[in-house]
């Protein structure tokens, strides 16, 4: 059973850069890395997937200020955008195997994201591609398809959430 709380070395390396901030693009899988594998708590993963979470939550609320203001700051909400995408290109990363509701009593992830992975990866792609047309639509200055982006970047959350978080709260 202490297998499953061995994480790849590779995950590790992926977790830690998002621990530390690391914007930068995660580590390709390589499946060479798993031959060493080194320990891992879980509990830092879902610490780390939830403050991504909670980040990718603030650049939204930014964004939503930023297009909400009279004189709206397209500068602020395209750099929100990027940061929507960058973090919603990490979610997939942080949702190893091991770390599910049986392993991490604090997760509000449900089974179904290890067991339809496709749909999970799918929902996250919905972020990252709306994220996008967010900032395509503030570089432009398009206020009308600024708005219509932000209701795409909600529905992606939300859609998510429906399938694939505890629906308690
Ligand atoms: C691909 C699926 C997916 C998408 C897209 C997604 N979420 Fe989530 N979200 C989750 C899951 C799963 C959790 C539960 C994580 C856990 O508890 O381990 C979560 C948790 C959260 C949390 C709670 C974090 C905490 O501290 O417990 C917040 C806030 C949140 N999401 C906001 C958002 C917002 C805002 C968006 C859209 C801009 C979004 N999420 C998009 C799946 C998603």
């Amino acid at each position: 059973m202490a297998s499953k709380f061995i994480l790849t070395t590779t995950i590790a390396a992926a977790a830690l850069a998002a621990v530390a901030g690391c914007k930068g693009p995660q580590a390709a899988p390589d499946s060479t890395a798993t031959a060493t594998n080194s320990p891992i708590d879980v509990s830092t993963i879902v610490k780390t997937r939830k403050a991504n979470f909670k980040d990718i939550a603030k650049s939204n609320k930014v964004a939503k200020v930023a297009l909400e203001a009279s004189t709206p700051d397209f500068p602020t909400a395209s750099a929100a955008a990027q940061a929507i995408q960058t973090d919603a290109g990490k979610i997939v990363g942080l949702f190893p195997d091991g770390t599910g509701p049986a392993e991490a009593p604090k997760t509000e992830a449900l089974p179904i994201i290890w067991q339809k992975n496709a749909e999970f990866k799918a929902a996250a792609d919905k972020l990252i591609a709306a994220a996008g047309t967010l900032k395509t639509a503030a570089d432009a200055k398009d206020l009308a398809a600024a708005n219509t982006a932000m209701a795409g970047i909600g529905a992606a959350c939300k859609g998510c959430h429906e399938t694939f978080r505890k629906k308690d709260k």
